[in-house]
This record gives C-alpha cells, structure tokens and sequence, in this order.
C-alpha cells in the first residue's frame, strides 16, 4: 500500500486520514465512516441533488389520487433531480416515461434489488406511463474479469424473470438486453460518445489508464436509454418525452453525465428519483451486496432461510442482555430489525407503535426480530409464487421490440 511508505510528507498523509473518514458513495463501492451509516444529508449537497420535499410528497398524491408509496411516506426515496419538473409537467398532461436497469451480476437479485423495482411498479402503476429497463450485460462482462458472457447471459434471464415478478404492465413495460437492443441505441450511444472525453468520464467515474477501454465506453449506453428517440415502437416521432429515472443515489454519477449531454445534444433532460441504501445485515456501514453472503438476503431464499441469517447475522440495536433492553430501551438507528421494517412494514401506525416500545425496552429484540421474520417471508413468498409462474414466453413477451401506447388512460379521456 502506498500509505505505508515511511517518507511520505505530513500533509498527504492527513489528506488520506480524512478521506478514509469520508463516506464513499460510487456506483463500484459504497462505505460508511460512521456506523449509523452514511450521511445521506451531505451527500445530498455534495452531489448537488434536491430535497425530498412535503410539497411533493402532497403533489404525488393529488395527481395519483391516493397515498404516495411507504418508500415516499418514510424518505427512503430521498432525494432527485428535476422531479418536480416532471410532476408539473404531467398535471398539465404532458407524458414522461420511466427508466430502470439492472446489471446481471449474478443469478438471484436480492433484497436491496427489491428496492428500486418495487417503487418504479408503484410508479408505473400509479401515473400509468410506458416503462424501459436496461439490463447491461455488456456492463457486467466488462467490469467483473471472473465473468465469460455465457455466464452473463444466463444471469440475465434469470434476473429478467425476477423483473417481471415484480407486476409489471406487459402492455407498458419494454425490457432490453444492451447486446440485443444495441442497433437502435447505437446512434444516440457514438452522439454521446463524441459529446463526452476521457477526462470527463475519468473524473466522474474514476477509471485509471490500465482499466480496460470498454469501461469508458460503457457509460453513454447507461444514458441513452433516457432519450425518448431511443425508443421509436414507443414514442414514435416525439422527441420532447422526458424519463424519469427511480434508483439507488449509487446511479447519480451516470445521470450527472447524462443530463449534462442532453442539455448540449438538445434533448430533454431526464429527472431522477433516488433511495438511500437497503443495508446489509451486518450494520449501516455498507448497502446490501451479492458479494457476502451472510450479509444478503436474496430473493430465492426459503421462509427457514430469512429466519437463520436474522437471527444469526442481523446487527441489534438493542440491550445485550433482556434486562438490559428493558431498562435501557434500543438504538433503532443501528437496529437493522427495525431499519428493515422501515422498508418492509407497510402500516404507518404499527411501525410507529414498534419504534415507540422498542426504543423505550417495552419490546425486546427477539420480539422484533420475530416481527421482521414474519413480514419478509410472507414477501418472499408471495414474490416466490409469482416468480415460479414467469415462462420464456413471458420474457419473450416483454422483450419484443413492439407498439406500445404511451398515453395515460386519464390523459386519452381528457382528449
Ligand atoms: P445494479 O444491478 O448494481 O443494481 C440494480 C438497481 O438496484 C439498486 N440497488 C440498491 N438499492 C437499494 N439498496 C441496495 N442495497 C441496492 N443495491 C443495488 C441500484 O441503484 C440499481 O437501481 N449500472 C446499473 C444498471 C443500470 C441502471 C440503469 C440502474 C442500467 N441502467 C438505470 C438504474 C437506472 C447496475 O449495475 O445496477
Ligand atoms: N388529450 C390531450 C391531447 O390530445 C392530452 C394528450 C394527448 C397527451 N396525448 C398525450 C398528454 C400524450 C400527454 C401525452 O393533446
């Protein structure tokens, strides 16, 4: 390691302490200083995002006409760029189409997955807009050296199927695999390629000179799909539809790039929604990753399954010892009991009611960590079902390069 040079000057080396002090927040890594986890309030700024707000959190429910998502309801989708823009916009009629991806990077998607997917099916549902999602094989193969593209493929469709599980709209989703779909990418991929240098994407995305050249390639691919002329079987001749873009704050620095291209190629800007991490068992320091196993529930895991790793693995806010936790009460900052029930639990007022005596030692941990068991195998289970009864012919159905209606049904009536 380079820091274990014995000459190095004083001030490179504080350099360094502080960096190691500073979350790390990239789409390659996340890691954070503090145990209660990363501080999403700095990020916000430091990556230059806006606030979640009350007022559109009201705006969401007046255009939707019901209660906005427990993701929206508890701040889990945090913060964003331009989704205002596109909310009023839409109450004045004017489309805006969704876009989500997924790299296939191993077989089963696992709880943190679940994340982005369940709040873009509530989205799509909700303001009944046309969906695209990119699954980037070509990503994976470039940047996991282990992977062949056989192996990739594979992971692909496996992880395409766990998608559709979600409930997507057949008729108003359009799933695509960048191999497959290139050809109609491609010109809007080499307008951002030329729009785009090296050193922009080197200090966006911090890729040395020994990375492979398709590294830099890839990240005009993750940005076009948010051009609506990317996708004529949907938009046709439009050229004014903008997307809105629901993932993890991990995907900003695609979108930084993205939106800076758009404004120069003459497109419209896409607006982004971002959620905070799903954590790992272990603690709040880093998100959920497929990389530790002990650390990840994943989507194929069984009722006796989720029960073993919460009670074995998950990090405990609470007393050590029963008498402990009664007299002393649990830190539900840290409690990844009660963090999961957070993204799990859909009653507001039960959630409340289980921070309020698990703070205070009325509830003990076995108690809650029973509660969070109940709640993700009944989710599991159910997600199982729906996922054993997806076909081939259900993935071809979604894949298929075909007409899709863009008009909300309300905005067709309104004609
Ligand atoms: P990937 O496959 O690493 O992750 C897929 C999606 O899941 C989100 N995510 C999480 N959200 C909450 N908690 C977690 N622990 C967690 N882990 C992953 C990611 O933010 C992402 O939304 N390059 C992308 C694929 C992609 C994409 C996109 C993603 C292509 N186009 C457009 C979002 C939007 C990737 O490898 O994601
Ligand atoms: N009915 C209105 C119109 O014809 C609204 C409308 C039609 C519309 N098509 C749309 C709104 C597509 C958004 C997108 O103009």
């Amino acid at each position: 390691m380079e820091s274990a040079k014995p000459e190095e000057p004083a001030t490179q080396a504080a350099t360094e302490v502080k960096a190691e002090v500073e979350d790390e927040v990239t789409p390659f890594n996340i890691a954070a200083a503090s145990d209660s986890g990363i501080d999403y309030d700095k990020l916000v700024d430091k990556f230059g995002c806006s606030r979640m707000t009350d007022e559109l959190r009201e705006k969401i429910e007046r255009l939707t006409g019901r209660a906005p998502h427990r993701f929206i309801r508890r701040n889990i989708f945090f913060c964003h760029r331009d989704l205002d823009i596109i909310l009023n916009r839409y109450e004045q009629n004017q489309l805006f189409y969704l876009y989500t991806g997924r790299g296939p990077s191993a077989e089963a998607l696992h709880l943190g997955h679940t994340i982005p997917f369940i709040m873009t099916r509530y989205m799509q549902e909700a303001f009944d807009v046309p969906l695209v999602i990119q699954i980037t094989d070509d990503e994976k193969f470039m940047y996991r050296p282990e992977l062949s593209q056989e192996q990739v493929a594979k992971m692909a469709i496996s992880n395409i199927k766990d998608i559709i599980a979600f409930g997507f709209d057949p008729e108003k989703t359009f799933i695509f695999l960048d191999t497959e779909y290139i050809k109609e990418l491609y010109p809007n991929v080499t307008k951002v390629q030329k729009a785009v240098t090296l050193n922009q994407i080197k200090g966006v995305f911090g890729f040395n000179d020994s990375d492979p050249v398709g590294k830099y390639a890839y990240p005009p691919i993750q940005a076009v799909p948010s051009f609506c002329n990317s996708f004529p079987h949907i938009f046709g001749s439009r050229k004014n539809v903008p997307s809105l873009i629901p993932c993890a704050i991990d995907q900003d620095p695609y979108f930084r790039m993205t939106r800076d291209v758009a404004a120069r190629l003459k497109y419209e800007k896409t607006g982004t929604f971002y959620s905070t991490f799903f954590p790992g068992l272990e603690g709040m320091k880093g998100k959920m990753s497929s990389s530790s196993l002990h650390n990840t529930i994943l989507l194929t895991d069984s009722a006796a399954d989720v029960k073993k790793k919460i009670n074995k693995y998950a990090f405990s806010g609470g007393g050590a010892t029963e008498q402990e936790q009664r007299e002393k009460g649990a830190n539900l900052d840290v409690d990844m009991p009660y963090q999961y029930l957070r993204f799990f639990l859909e009653d507001d007022a039960e959630l409340a009611q289980i921070a309020e005596d698990y703070s205070t030692g009325k509830m003990l941990t076995g108690q809650i960590k029973q509660k969070l068991i109940e709640v993700l195998s009944t989710y599991l289970k159910e997600f199982q079902e729906r996922r054993k009864a997806i076909t081939d012919e259900d993935v071809k159905k979604f894949m298929e390069v075909r007409k899709i209606n863009p008009v909300p049904k309300k905005f067709e009536e309104a004609r």
